[in-house]
C-alpha cells in the first residue's frame, strides 16, 4: 500500500482544475511548458496536454490544415487580450468570448484555441466548424482526454458563450465520460463527488483493466492521507473548487 500525503495546495493544481468566474486560479506556479509544435514556438501548453495534443494531430493527418492559435496564457497576457476586447468588440461580446483575468483556463497551460488553416484568423473565434477535418478532430478529441469546453447549450454553467475552437486537456478517461455524459467541465467536477475515497468509486471497464475514479474532499489546511493500492497506477489532480479527484488504473490479473 502506498500512502498520499495531500493538503490544500494539492487542489489547485492538475489537468482537472476548474477555471472559471467562480472559481479564478490560485496556483500559476511550476506549470511545466512547452511549445505545441516546432511551427508555433510561441504557443505553449502544458508538456503532457501539448504531446496529446501532437498526437492526435499527427493521427488524423492534419498538421497542415488544423493550426494552434493560442494556448497558455500568462496573467498579463490575459490582462491585455481582455483590455485590448474591450475596446475594439464592446463589453458584451467580450464577457461572451474573453475570460475575466485569472478566471481563464488558457492561463492553466491545459487549454488551446485552435484553428482551420486560412490566410486570415480570428485570434478570438478562430472558425473551427462542426465539418470537415475540425469535426474529426472534435470527435476523437475525448479518446485522447481533450474535450471541446464551451459547448452549445452549457453557456449558463459555464458562463462563456459557444466557443467551438477552445478545447480542453482533462485527461483521459475524464474526457471521455464526459462526452458520454453530455457533462460540462462544472458539472463533471460536481459528478465525481458522489464517489468519495471511503464510499462506492465510479468505475469504468476498459480493455486493459478497470479505471476507479473518486474525489477526496480537502477542506482545511489539515493534510489529509490516501491509501492506494499496491500495482495500481495513479493518477492525482486538484479540482480547483474543495478537493482531489484521483484517477486509479487496476491492471486485469
Ligand atoms: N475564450 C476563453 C473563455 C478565455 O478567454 O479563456
Ligand atoms: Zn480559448
Amino acid at each position: 500500500m502506498t500512502t498520499l500525503m495531500l493538503n490544500r495546495n494539492d487542489v489547485y493544481t492538475g489537468n482537472l482544475v476548474l477555471v472559471n468566474a467562480k472559481h479564478p486560479l490560485v496556483s500559476e506556479k511550476n506549470i511545466d511548458l512547452i511549445s505545441v509544435d516546432e511551427n508555433h514556438f510561441n504557443i505553449l501548453m502544458e508538456r503532457g496536454a501539448a504531446t496529446v495534443l501532437s498526437n492526435i494531430l499527427d493521427d488524423i493527418n492534419c498538421t497542415d490544415k488544423i493550426v494552434p492559435v493560442s494556448g497558455y496564457r500568462s496573467k498579463e497576457e490575459q490582462e491585455q487580450i481582455y483590455r485590448d476586447s474591450l475596446k475594439e468588440n464592446g463589453t458584451e461580446f467580450t464577457k461572451k468570448y474573453v475570460a475575466f483575468p485569472q478566471c481563464s483556463e488558457h492561463q492553466t497551460g491545459y487549454a488551446i484555441d485552435l484553428g482551420l488553416k486560412k490566410d486570415v484568423i480570428d485570434f478570438i473565434r478562430p472558425d473551427f466548424p462542426y465539418d470537415g477535418i475540425c469535426d474529426k478532430f472534435r470527435k476523437i478529441a475525448p479518446t485522447y482526454g481533450f474535450i471541446e469546453r464551451y459547448q452549445r447549450g452549457k453557456e449558463i454553467i459555464t458562463g462563456i458563450a459557444h466557443e467551438p475552437w477552445h478545447f480542453r486537456f482533462v485527461g483521459y478517461p475524464h474526457s471521455e465520460i464526459m462526452m458520454e455524459k453530455g457533462l460540462s467541465l462544472e458539472e463533471y467536477i460536481e459528478d465525481i463527488k458522489q464517489y468519495p475515497y471511503d464510499g462506492e468509486h465510479l468505475k469504468i471497464i476498459r480493455e486493459k483493466g478497470t479505471i476507479e475514479i473518486f474525489h477526496a474532499p480537502v477542506l482545511s489546511y489539515k493534510q489529509i492521507t490516501l491509501n492506494m493500492p499496491d500495482h495500481c497506477i495513479y493518477q492525482v489532480s486538484g479540482n480547483n473548487v474543495d478537493g482531489i479527484i484521483i484517477t486509479l488504473w487496476r491492471q486485469e490479473e
